[in-house]
């Protein structure tokens, strides 16, 4: 392959960075045994980060942006891969070491690909991306670790971002009565849609600033950080499990020992990056299976051309993003040239899909996040 493809890149500039569409060649990319033509990707919390530069996420520049994609194998060294395989790869080293998603075409070591799972196609591969991955790990974890419906609720904050959705409906599917923790106002029709039985407003929690508080919930899943994390190790009950996934209300944890050595809470650190590739597997066979989510076509509430990127990260650092955005890379044709109307047509769930759910329909949950998210 030798022709020029559209690829968004990420460049350092003085103290920050810059972003846009370039043409490159594929020689141009990170080096890798297969090379896949990106079909989908989607936008992250960390991919928002990474394109403004409010977060430090590249570890080198230049790199193609985007921490996950879907697509189908152009050409591949790696004999676990042939031309015209249906693949996807998250995290890694991608858009942090690594070219990503954000291009027609992807190049990355054959150890980091996996075949999309039986029943899904490349758009649902990506509707779940990061988000979905991330959001089983921890239920995963959690759940090795003894957490069982009976036990009681599961406490989900972030609740309308990407991994909060996902967790919400994978949670309810697997019988756990989810309380969704929101700092939107206008999110309760949405989060009880996924599965949620209560809804709990962010700006309402108030910290007693006692180490132990009466016990409200059987576990968590953190997508916040910061005081919404610390509340959650306080109010969390006998030998529950708490997934601490994200930072999106800070990065700092104060607390005391107390619900470690008194209630036996256990606080799970998830790392959807780094993962061994016998238990990537696994999780990605229980997102095909029992934790599939029931409405993963309410949970795409956008699907963007390529070309609207750009333009689609601000949401993300104000926190106004509810559920999953599907990014449309480029169009389906399989190794051959021949057109797969099947697995490029951006259609969920019937043609329900993104413009159905739009986060700007009236349907949608407001965003109304202050900037401390207390
Ligand atoms: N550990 C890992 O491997 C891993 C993997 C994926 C993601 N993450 C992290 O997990 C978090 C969620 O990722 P995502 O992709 O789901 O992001 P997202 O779609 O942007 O969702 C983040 C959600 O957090 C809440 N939020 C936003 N700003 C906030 C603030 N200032 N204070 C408190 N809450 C705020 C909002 O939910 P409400 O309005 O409903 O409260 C928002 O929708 C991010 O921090 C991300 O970096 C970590």
């Amino acid at each position: 392959m030798t022709a020029a493809f559209k690829a968004f890149r990420i460049r350092s500039e003085g103290e920050g960075v810059v972003a846009g569409f370039e043409q490159l060649q594929l020689a141009d990319l990170s080096p890798g045994n297969v090379v896949v033509r990106v079909l989908f990707s989607t936008i992250n919390y960390k991919d928002a980060l990474a394109a403004t530069g409010a977060g430090k996420v590249l570890r080198r520049f230049p790199l193609v942006g985007g921490i996950d994609f879907a697509g189908v194998v152009e050409t591949s060294t790696d004999p676990r891969f042939s031309t015209g395989d249906r693949v996807l790869v998250t995290g890694n080293g991608l858009s942090e070491t690594h070219d990503g998603g954000y291009a027609e075409y992807a190049r990355v070591p054959g150890d980091w690909v996996f075949p999309i799972p039986p029943g899904l196609d490349e758009l649902e591969a990506m509707a779940l991306g990061t988000a979905g991955f991330t959001a089983a790990l921890a239920i995963h974890r959690m759940e090795e670790n003894g957490q069982k419906p009976i036990a009681g609720p599961i406490a989900v904050t972030g609740a309308t971002g990407g991994v909060g959705s996902i967790a919400i409906d994978m949670l309810a599917a697997r019988g756990y009565e989810v309380v969704a923790v929101s700092g939107k106002s206008g999110a309760a029709e949405y989060l009880k849609t996924l599965g949620a039985t209560r809804i709990l407003s962010r700006k309402q929690i108030k910290s007693t600033g006692r180490p132990l508080e009466a016990v409200q919930f059987a576990g968590a899943i953190d997508n916040v950080g910061g005081d919404l994390l610390a509340w959650l190790t306080r109010t969390v009950g006998f030998w529950g499990n708490i997934a601490s996934i994200g930072l999106a209300g800070g990065a700092q944890l104060e607390t005391t020992v107390m619900p470690f050595i008194l209630r036996g809470v256990n606080l799970l650190g998830i790392n959807s990056t780094s993962v061994p590739r016998a238990l990537r597997t696994t999780i990605w066979e229980r997102i095909a299976t029992d934790l599939r989510p029931r409405h993963l076509e309410r949970l795409v509430t956008r699907t963007l051309d390529f070309a609207d990127l750009p333009g689609a990260f601000k949401g993300y650092l104000d926190g106004a993003i509810t559920g999953r955005t599907v990014v449309r890379i480029s169009s389906g044709r399989d190794a051959a040239g021949s057109a797969d109307a099947g697995h490029d047509s951006g259609d969920l769930g019937g043609g329900s899909g993104a413009s159905a759910a739009s986060p700007d329909a009236p349907a949608g949950p407001s965003g109304d996040l202050d900037a401390t998210g207390e």
